[in-house]
């Protein structure tokens, strides 16, 4: 039997380099060789977006962006996690299976209880319980439908291990294998990309560059990121150069030794350093914004691309959840 690879993406801004490049390629490539399931983790979202246009609007772009991109809803599971209920159904049922210190011990609710604390403030200041209970609920997203491996960014590997805990379980207390146990896939090869500053790209950090800028306004993003103060003709070291490292992200082998030595030569300033990382950036992203925006401004065929993915989705959980009804006694 396939595989099953599935992967959730909390809608929570405006899609930028960093996703398509850490989260969006490596998450399609996987389509060749498993069962793929995408979805649109909207009510993981609501822990953090409180604004009912925001989450409508990044819900859209996130959908359309995927599309651009190239992803098949014939081929994969696309749908929003909001409209399959049985997860959150089975959230439940999960929860009474999940030991509390495992909630504790979780990096997002440790994280946010060590800043207020650093901050003086009460450990439990500005946290709500669906922050507290995320992972139960990202579990029955992979357990509702039996994936074997899910795709994810370090940052939610314990998450992954979690639903593998929480899963054996309860496999253990009714005798019976019901849910596989899925394993976390960290991707090797994608480097991490840096923001405009050379941090981590990240919406949080303000330093992302957008993916559907129009031209002139995504060259002037990509001119803010941050260089020395070198010469134009003064030689400039690759590996410390954020552009470089942007650079070199669309970039084969043998683009990327050519970059490195009109780098190392000297007489490349970084405007032009910028120039050819836009010229770069800017023909591999044509395709897919013109995609893009002509899938925005289309609501009803995003409408109905998730109205069958609900539709396929449904066919999976609904009966495997009266299965999981039947075996702890509920039916
Ligand atoms: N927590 C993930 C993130 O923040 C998103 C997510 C929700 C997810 N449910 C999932 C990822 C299930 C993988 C599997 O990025």
């Amino acid at each position: 039997m396939t595989k099953r690879a599935l992967t959730g993406i909390k809608p929570t801004g405006e899609p930028h380099l960093g996703n398509w490049l850490g989260a969006i390629q490596p998450a399609l490539e996987l389509a060749r060789d498993y069962e793929t399931f995408y979805f649109i983790a909207d009510y993981h979202a609501l822990t953090s977006v409180h604004s009912a246009e925001d989450l409508r609007r990044y819900v859209r772009d996130i959908t359309a962006t995927y599309l651009a991109f190239g992803l098949d809803p014939k081929n994969s599971f696309f749908y929003r996690q909001s409209d399959i209920p049985e997860i959150f159904e089975l959230a439940w049922i999960l929860s009474c299976f999940t030991p509390k210190g495992f909630m504790n011990r979780a990096h997002a609710y440790k994280d946010a209880v060590a800043k207020n604390e650093a901050a003086g403030k009460d450990s439990d200041d500005g946290i709500n319980m669906g922050l507290f209970g995320y992972p139960v609920l990202m579990a029955a997203d992979i357990l509702m439908f039996n994936a074997d491996v899910v795709p994810v960014g370090a940052d939610q590997k314990q998450h992954v291990e979690f639903a593998r805990d929480i899963a054996e379980r309860f496999n253990h207390n009714y005798g019976k294998v019901f849910f596989h146990l899925p394993e976390p896939r960290i991707s090797a090869t994608v480097k991490t990309v840096v923001g405009l500053d050379g941090r981590k790209m990240s919406k949080s950090y303000d330093n992302t560059i957008p993916l559907f800028l129009e031209e002139k306004a995504l060259q002037k993003r990509i001119n803010q990121v941050v260089t020395n103060s070198q010469a134009p003709e003064e030689p400039k070291d690759p590996g410390q150069s954020h552009i470089f490292a942007l650079h070199a992200l669309l970039l084969n082998a043998e683009e990327d030794k050519a970059l490195r030595e009109r780098y190392l030569a000297g007489g490349m300033g970084w405007g032009m350093a910028k120039k050819l990382f836009f010229e770069s950036l800017n023909e591999q992203l044509r395709g897919p914004r013109s995609e893009y925006n002509r899938l925005i401004a289309d609501a009803s065929y995003l409408d109905s691309i998730l109205a069958q993915g609900k539709d396929r989705a449904r066919a999976v959980a609904v009966p495997f959840l009266d299965e999981l009804r039947a075996a702890i006694g509920i039916r």
